[in-house]
């Protein structure tokens, strides 16, 4: 297959990791005979820096010519210090969401058996975990009308959700729990927010075109709670954007580590796929990054983009070899005494696991 794949490295380790990413990509091409074309774009604060905006025109012409988008991260303190700052890098990345109309995020949350006990939570409760979020992820507050009002004294943003919008990512969560355990969860807040009546309401009729799947509509309050104490209980959660930004941090957690959660960012034309960490700019330029998550993230986007559900199995089986055998960045150590390597390492390992 020739594929033709953006890459956007974006900010602090964002480039490491996405290095080790293509790499991964490059010896799978070479082992499956398939011929991949990378093209990469600027974003995030290295993009303001360059030519003065966070998602420039030309990296959005290169993602829609691409048959996919691998993102790597982006943030930089220096923006986070100053809240008057105009532009900024987070306003890339959902500009580009946006204007790539990536409505659906699928975070997926699974377990390694051998990093269990890094978790802080208990081995039996976060044995057989394996659920996965579905973020609407161009709507909802983060998009709603926003302002200041009094001379600045009073600010707000409003949360706003149109039909269609919730059939369109319902649609994708349905379509998820029927490819699984065919358990679809309803995150929201119907007793007090008049978008979350809409959510329930829309999924509700659209019940009767899955009978297959069993749906439950559950508070989001409650939610925070239940799925730290019983993870394993959820198959396919879905619910809106800043609901879904604070639970898929919360899931994470149940993995032991950030550096290994994935996610794939799709609407109906390209996909894109990124590592659910953030740009960890202290991390940044000392070869220590963990690479898995985008490593991961790449196994994604063979499997959805391209259909090539065998390369997708091969990057995680060497990922979990990786992960089985201790050739692991320092954040998957055993104890900070434990051997651990370093990003190149990781990638080198894996190369030669898939080449041999
Ligand atoms: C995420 C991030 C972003 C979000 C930030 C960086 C704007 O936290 O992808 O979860 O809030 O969506
Ligand atoms: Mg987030």
């Amino acid at each position: 297959m020739k594929l033709r794949i953006a890459v956007l490295p974006g900010d602090g380790i964002g480039g490491e990791v996405i290095e080790q990413a293509t790499r991964v990509c490059e010896a799978i091409a070479n082992k499956y005979n398939h011929q991949i074309t990378w093209v990469k774009a600027l974003t995030g604060a290295s993009a303001i820096d360059a030519v003065g905006e966070p998602y420039p025109d030309q990296t959005h012409q290169i993602c829609v010519d691409s048959d996919a988008v691998m993102f790597g991260a982006i943030g930089d303190p220096k923006y986070d210090n100053d809240p008057s700052a105009k532009i900024r890098p987070e306003q890339g990345l959902l500009k580009m969401r946006q204007k790539l109309g990536l409505y659906a995020n699928i975070r997926p949350t699974f377990v390694f058996p051998s990093l269990m006990d890094r978790s802080p939570l208990k081995r039996e409760r976060i044995e057989n975990t394996d659920l996965v979020f579905v973020r609407e992820l161009t709507s909802g507050i983060y998009f709603g009308k926003r302002g200041r009002l009094d001379n600045g004294k009073t600010a707000f943003d409003t949360c706003t959700y149109k039909k269609f919008e919730i059939q369109r990512i319902a649609k994708k969560g349905f379509e998820l729990a029927a490819s699984r355990k065919k358990k679809l969860c309803c995150v929201d807040k119907a007793n007090v927010l008049e978008s979350s009546r809409l959510w329930r309401e829309t999924l509700q009729e659209m019940e009767t075109d899955y009978p297959e799947i069993s749906v439950s509509y559950e508070f989001v309050d409650a939610v925070a709670m239940r799925l730290i104490q019983w993870p394993s209980d959820y198959d396919v959660l879905i619910t809106e954007n800043l609901f879904g930004d604070i639970l898929t941090d919360e899931a994470s957690v149940i993995s032991g580590s950030m550096g290994l959660m994935p996610s794939a960012s799709v609407g109906d034309k390209v996909s894109l796929y990124e590592p659910i960490h953030g740009s960890y700019p202290q991390a940044a330029g000392k070869n220590i990054a963990n690479p898995l998550a985008t490593i991961l993230s790449a196994a994604m986007m063979f499997e959805m983009s391209f259909n090539l559900n065998q390369e997708a199995s091969h990057i995680r089986e060497v990922v979990n070899q990786s992960i089985e055998s201790g050739y692991v960045t320092e954040d998957l150590a055993e104890t900070p005494k434990h051997k651990s390597y370093s990003t190149t390492d990781v990638g080198d390992y894996l190369v030669q696991q898939i080449l041999t």
